[in-house]
């Protein structure tokens, strides 16, 4: 069976961006693959984090998954540093990746802004990216557009090392949707929608509850066309609807825009918020059960095992390779 690979770092409240890029279709992919979905802490300390904060954030984005509809008897979920095999094979790919190649990583150079006290962590850290994929050698990664160049980077390292060391890597191709790849923030419709972002009005959030989510949806930036239709370029804030609409609803764009013609955005941005809730409720209501049962240990103590024996196997290839006793 295929394998596939992905994580998410618990750095705050997860988005619609989040859901809709990757995790709903994390759960579509659990169905024909041998998927393995990790909550990516030590990514998050590439930031300042309050330690406290960050663990309690950890298993909240367990208890996420699981009410998502990931399903522990079918993917593999777990935290990445109780592998420790993450670290680990991040030091070795760090002398395989070059400087080079990490000076080009467009998110570096966004959220480090060129400061000195940007914390070393950030801009290495798409080579940790890189360990937590190659270990598994997934065929396929699931992601936003965002991580396209982190993938990139990737299969450059896994050739690099596949030529120069052993012939031990799969070359990972990113899994990015046609609809819903880059969600947008309902503010600013020119920037991508998320968890850092200023304002609060720039996300929807997993767990908004349905006031916060209709107050968001009824100021998100529209135009003054007052015209359902599909076109980024001219009408980024409805182009950005229609694409959260169709993913959380399962109608295509054209089926919308064929629902909403002569129709205006008022009728459009209730269905919509209606749509919104309505498809976050039941994952809301599973994520406090779960967060209330001993559950996501359970599961972690399950998928920490059957993640390393994967893990443990490929990093001893790979210090193999290297000479590293
Ligand atoms: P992170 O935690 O920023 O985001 C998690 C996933 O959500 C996607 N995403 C979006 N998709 C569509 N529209 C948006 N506005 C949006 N915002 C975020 C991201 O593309 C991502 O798929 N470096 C990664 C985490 C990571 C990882 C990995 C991913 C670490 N190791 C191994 C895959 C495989 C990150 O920071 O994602």
């Amino acid at each position: 069976m295929e394998r596939v690979l992905s994580g998410i770092q618990p750095t705050g409240a997860v988005t619609l961006g989040n859901y809709i890029g990757a995790m709903q279709r994390f759960v579509q992919m659990q169905e024909e693959a041998d998927c393995y979905f990790c909550v990516v802490n030590m990514h998050a300390l590439t930031i300042p984090q309050d330690p406290e904060l960050l663990k309690q954030r950890t298993i909240d984005l367990v208890a996420i998954y699981l009410a998502t509809g990931l399903d522990p008897a079918k993917s593999t979920i777990f935290v990445q540093s109780q592998v420790p095999a993450h670290a680990e094979a991040a030091w070795l790919l760090q002398c395989v990746a070059r400087v080079g190649e990490l000076n080009r990583m467009v998110q570096f150079k966004e959220k480090g802004k060129g400061s000195e006290s940007v914390l070393a962590g950030l801009y290495t850290y798409p080579v940790l990216m890189a360990a937590d994929i190659l270990l598994y050698n997934p065929k396929r990664v699931p992601v936003g557009e965002d991580q396209k160049q982190h993938l990139e980077l990737t299969r450059e390292i896994a050739e690099r090392f596949n030529r120069d060391y052993a012939e031990i890597f799969t070359l990972p191709e990113p899994y990015i949707g046609e609809v819903g790849a880059r969600i947008m923030g309902l503010d600013n419709p020119t920037k991508k929608m998320s968890k850092s972002a200023d304002s609060e009005f720039n996300y929807i959030t997993l767990l908004d509850e349905p006031k916060k989510i209709e107050k968001k949806l009824k100021r998100a930036v529209t135009d003054s066309e007052n015209v359902i239709r599909f076109d980024p370029v001219a009408k980024p804030g409805i182009s950005n609807l229609l694409n959260i609409y169709s993913s959380l609803s399962g109608k295509s764009i054209k089926e919308l825009e064929k629902q909403y013609e002569g129709l205006g955005y008022g009728q459009f941005k209730k269905d919509l918020i209606e749509v919104t809730i309505d498809h976050l409720a039941p994952i809301q209501s599973r994520f406090h059960e779960i967060r209330n049962s001993g559950e996501v240990e359970q599961v972690l103590k399950q998928g920490r095992e059957k993640a390393a024996a994967v893990a443990d196997e490929t990093l001893k290839r790979i210090k193999d390779a290297m000479g590293i006793i």
